[in-house]
């Protein structure tokens, strides 16, 4: 995702703002910029695409003595990934970056052009600037225009903002997104939206807690929390391992991003939600005109969300579905008529099976759309809609925010669906968009639930194979659970319907036969109990994941109680990442970089 960088003082600021940058390159952009302010003249410079382009734009730029600057990377969520939405956006005097997603944008924006302003990008950034420029002409000073600003925005943002009207401050404000400052033996300031930047420069930084803004100038830091009082910024040592920064102290990166999925979801849902329905603006209205049918097609992890998506349009929108594995789709002969909507879900956008899936849906006139974590990539560019799930960049091999912020997406767009086919209440939706607030509690992860997880895994690091059993939607669920812990601990697995074990599978049940049960409180309880007992009267070594006590099996791991079956479905996604995660960890496997397998998939 997005990353920011600031620096205030009299070193090279063209090469610390550019080091900076660099240094978050591994949360992945499309397209990078700078803007310095240096003896009261302000040099501005954007590119596409890598940070070398924006290096090479810059290659005669120096500046002399003291220089205040801001930097960015994007990854473009609104507007395209072009030079014009790059940051730092700039109003007549000012610029700003930001990272985050300001929802109250389009009201703003209406507002502004109502007023004279002109917009050259598409972004929600691009309103902070021009906010803070009309705020200015009736405020006493540069900062009462900012603090005004801060207050009229609503949405998750880290911003950094400077003014010719102050040549010698940076401004910041920080909600929902993170930033921190940090102070070298200088006492020159350097600002960032991760620590990374900040190694080999400061010693000691302090993190902004929400609802923080103030200004840095080259005598000190004015911090005011939410509620306007002053407060005295917290400093603390700043590691000097620039990898285990990357990892946020977190052992794995698949860790990691087990953990920052409540984050991540909460970026999925942005700007998305209003009180009773399901907003989005990427959308024209009339892509689901004259749809019968809709066909998912994806591999991998992306495949198992798209059977989790089947369930979910088929239950609300009341629309026929089928979900295809693309590199049996591509050679099959497939019959595409002209009411299907033909989906494909990737995280990289590059699957080259999937790719192929969506050129012959284009070729036959199918109406397509993509459902992507990456901007600008294959994908995105061929089909005609796109919806981003706003992950971030995902580095383990083995895929889990971004199947997290598949299945959000799937359940967003099915309830969306289902207004536009008024196949639920107006009621039944608010309900769900209430649901849907509460994903981001739902998958975080309690320290008592880990620890649980670490101490059974011992339990399973051996026998002769997993079965992961669920019913309904928390089939596909078991279908992930399997493939997350044969990718990474290389011990046999394999996702079942639970009802379908007594057709074959279970004569292989017995002590050394593990089967990891799913058994969601609102779902079909009782069939799937009773599936789990036929299996736990055939001696096989049952591990029940379930809300509700089950004395049939030989280890529990209780969940909590949720309101819904979708909530459930996202902590049990939780539990069972974990589990694999810890055995994996136990039988000494590369976590991140599993044997044989690639991140993406761009040969046949
Ligand atoms: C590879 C990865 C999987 C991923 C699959 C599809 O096999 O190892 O984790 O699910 O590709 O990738 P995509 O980027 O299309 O979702």
């Amino acid at each position: 995702m997005c990353g920011i960088v600031g620096y205030l003082g009299e070193k090279n600021i063209k090469e610390i703002l550019l080091e900076g940058l660099k240094e978050l390159e591994y949360r992945g952009y499309d397209s990078a910029g700078i803007a310095v302010l240096n003896n009261g003249e302000f040099s501005n410079f954007k590119a596409v695409g890598k940070l070398i382009n924006l290096e090479e734009k810059t290659k005669n730029f120096t500046t002399d003595g003291f220089a205040i600057g801001i930097g960015h990377t994007r990854w473009a969520t609104h507007g395209k990934p072009t030079e014009l939405n790059a940051h730092p956006h700039l109003g007549e005097s000012s610029y700003v970056v930001h990272n985050g997603i300001i929802e109250n944008y389009a009201e703003l924006k209406k507002e502004l052009i109502a007023e004279g302003v002109t917009f050259l990008s598409q972004t929600d950034t691009e309103v902070i600037v021009h906010q803070f420029e009309k705020n200015l002409k009736s405020a006493k000073n540069a900062f009462e225009a900012f603090e005004k600003t801060i207050k009229e925005l609503e949405g998750a943002y880290a911003i950094l903002l400077v003014t010719k009207e102050e040549d010698g401050t940076i401004f910041f404000a920080k909600n929902g997104s993170p930033m921190l400052v940090g102070i070298d033996s200088d006492g020159d300031k350097y600002f960032a939206s991760s620590d990374t930047p900040l190694i080999g420069h400061c010693s000691d930084v302090s993190y902004f807690d929400d609802g923080d803004y103030g200004y840095v100038t080259k005598e000190s830091i004015t911090i005011f929390d939410k509620d306007g009082h002053t407060k005295q910024p917290r400093f603390q040592k700043l590691s000097t391992n620039k990898l285990s920064a990357q990892k946020d102290g977190y052992r794995f990166f698949m860790e990691k991003e087990i953990y920052e999925q409540s984050d991540v979801i909460t970026d999925t849902l942005l700007g998305r939600l209003s009180h009773d329905e399901v907003v989005f603006e990427e959308l024209e209205s009339s892509l689901f005109d004259n749809i019968n049918e809709i066909k998912f097609c994806a591999c991998g992890t992306s495949y198992h969300s798209a059977l989790v998506a089947s369930y979910m349009f088929e239950r609300y929108a009341k629309i026929k579905t089928s979900v295809e594995v693309a590199s049996e789709f591509r050679y099959r002969e497939p019959i595409m008529t002209k009411d299907t909507l033909f989906i494909v879900i990737s995280q990289s956008g590059e699957t080259a099976d999937t790719l192929e899936t969506l050129k012959m849906a284009k070729a036959a006139g199918l109406k397509t759309l993509v459902v992507c974590n990456v901007d600008n990539s294959s994908m995105v560019r061929l089909a005609d809609a796109t919806i981003l799930t706003r992950a971030g960049v995902e580095k383990g091999v083995a895929s889990t925010k971004a199947f997290a912020t598949q299945v959000v997406v799937f359940w967003m767009l099915s309830l969306y669906l289902s207004k536009h086919n008024s196949t639920l209440s107006t009621e039944e939706i608010a309900q769900q968009v209430q649901l849907l607030r509460e994903v981001p509690a739902s998958v975080k992860v309690e320290d008592a639930m880990h620890e649980r997880i670490k101490r059974l895994s011992k339990r399973y690091l051996h026998g002769h194979g997993f079965f992961f059993i669920g019913r309904d939607l928390f089939y596909p669920l078991a279908l992930e659970g399997a493939l997350k812990l044969k990718e990474i601990s290389y011990l046999h697995a394999e996702g079942y319907p639970s009802g379908e074990m007594k057709h074959g599978p279970i004569a292989l049940a017995d002590p050394e036969l593990f089967t990891i049960a799913l058994l969601p409180e609102h779902l079909l309880y009782e069939k799937s109990k009773s599936n789990v007992e036929e299996l736990s009267a055939r001696d096989s070594t049952i591990c029940a994941i379930s809300p509700l006590e089950f004395d049939k099996a030989d280890d529990y791991i209780q969940t909590k109680k949720q309101k819904s079956y979708m909530l459930e479905f996202f902590e049990m996604m939780v539990v069972v990442q974990l589990l694999s995660l810890e055995i994996s960890v136990r039988l000494g496997n590369d976590v991140d970089m599993p044997r044989n397998l690639a991140k993406s998939v761009t040969v046949e």
